[in-house]
């Protein structure tokens, strides 16, 4: 059944972003797609709103394979990561940086609290072999905003390098990789910006990039080094690309520069806070106070007694999709929606009419 989606990814994509799936085919060793790819680097770069000390390369997965990427192709032997962990997706990265024998810090101060910025500066000065700090923008599992900027002030302090998953962040909230002194970070079209799940990408400093090696790689798909080195000779992939997914993401980008991306931000956090405001007189109680809680995701408690898997089912048979809470929160029967994507006042409608008719 159709539904609108108000759940963080995948999002709705407008018509023209749709309808540009539908160019013709291309080659991706042809003048054509390199010429589409540039344009599309330099759009992944305002996204993240860089300047030209950065570069960006579009890795053909979803937004783990762009965390993968990053975390399995820029530590070299004997470094280590600190890393932030206070959600299901800084459990993710762990995950990635296990796999791949990463050995590192881990400053867990549990779903949904604020890492102790104490702690992360001890934790640097405790050890020089730390060379990356790893950490979530926006915590999409509980909707937290993390500190990215007092982080980077203390990467910056301390001479190390700051990587953040920007996966549910971008186009939802200013990244400002510049000013928050961000060395490298990710994305993917399925998310704020309003295209497809599938089409992920990296934003990083280019002196960082050109420190990395293919062999530093522990991948051969997911190497940072070969993405980069392709994208600098010939503005192509190293392997065969979603050459199909690269269009509807450029369209989706230039959209939102059309409108501007203040504008994008504040339009879709001004959905949020309608949202909000009409779950509150609900009487529902929110897990985060407004200003710790992203533009785009709100984690929200049903009343007592009411069970979140038939809520989810009623508000998907009125059209709406909601998402279960994740974690220790699901069996507190919390759900999350989200403003993601193409999302109108005229859903919001809806999404608030049904809302109020199934917490009954
Ligand atoms: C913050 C964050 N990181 C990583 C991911 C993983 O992305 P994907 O499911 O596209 O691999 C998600 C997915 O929702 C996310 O919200």
């Amino acid at each position: 059944m159709k539904t609108k989606l108000f759940s963080p990814g995948p999002v709705l994509v407008s018509d023209e972003v749709r309808n540009s799936l539908l160019h013709y085919d291309i080659c991706h060793r042809s003048p054509e797609f390199e010429e589409m790819f540039a344009e599309l680097q330099q759009n992944i770069l305002k996204l993240f709103e860089a300047d030209d000390s950065y570069y960006a390369v579009v890795v053909s997965g979803s937004g783990t394979s762009a965390n993968e990427t990053c975390l399995s192709s820029i530590f070299a032997d004997g470094d280590e990561a600190l890393l932030i962990n206070n959600g299901e997706f800084g459990g993710r990265l762990k995950e990635i940086l296990e796999k791949h024998g990463v050995p590192f810090t881990e400053i867990a101060p549990g779903w949904a609290n604020d890492p102790d910025l104490g702690e992360v500066e001890a934790s640097l000065k405790a050890n020089d072999k730390i060379k990356y700090i790893c950490m979530v923008f926006h915590e999409t599992s509980t909707a937290m905003i993390n500190p990215v900027h007092e982080v980077g002030e203390l990467a910056h302090k301390y001479g190390r390098r700051l990587f953040v998953d920007c996966v549910s962040a971008a186009a939802g909230q200013h990244i400002r990789v510049v000013e928050n002194h961000i060395d490298i970070c990710t994305s993917v079209g399925g998310k704020c910006v309003g295209a497809y799940p599938g089409s992920a990408y990296v934003c990083a400093k280019k002196e960082l990039l050109d420190g990395l090696t293919p062999e530093m790689g522990k991948t051969v798909y997911l190497n940072l080094a070969k993405h980069y080195q392709m994208a600098v000779a010939k503005h192509q992939t190293p392997n065969t690309p979603n050459v199909n997914l690269f269009w509807p993401l450029n369209t989706a980008l230039k959209a939102i520069f059309a409108e501007g991306l203040d504008q994008y931000i504040e339009r879709h956090a001004a959905m949020t806070a309608r949202c909000r405001e009409a779950a509150r007189e609900m009487g529902l109680k929110m897990l985060l106070p407004d200003e710790k809680m992203s533009n785009t995701v709100t984690s929200v408690f049903l009343p007592e007694g009411k069970n979140v898997n038939d809520f989810i089912a009623a508000m998907g048979k009125d059209g709406y999709t909601v998402y279960a809470g994740k974690g220790k929160y699901l069996e507190m029967n919390m759900f999350q929606f989200a403003t993601m994507g193409y999302i109108t006042d005229e859903d919001v409608d809806g999404f608030i009419a049904a809302l109020r008719k199934n917490i009954q």
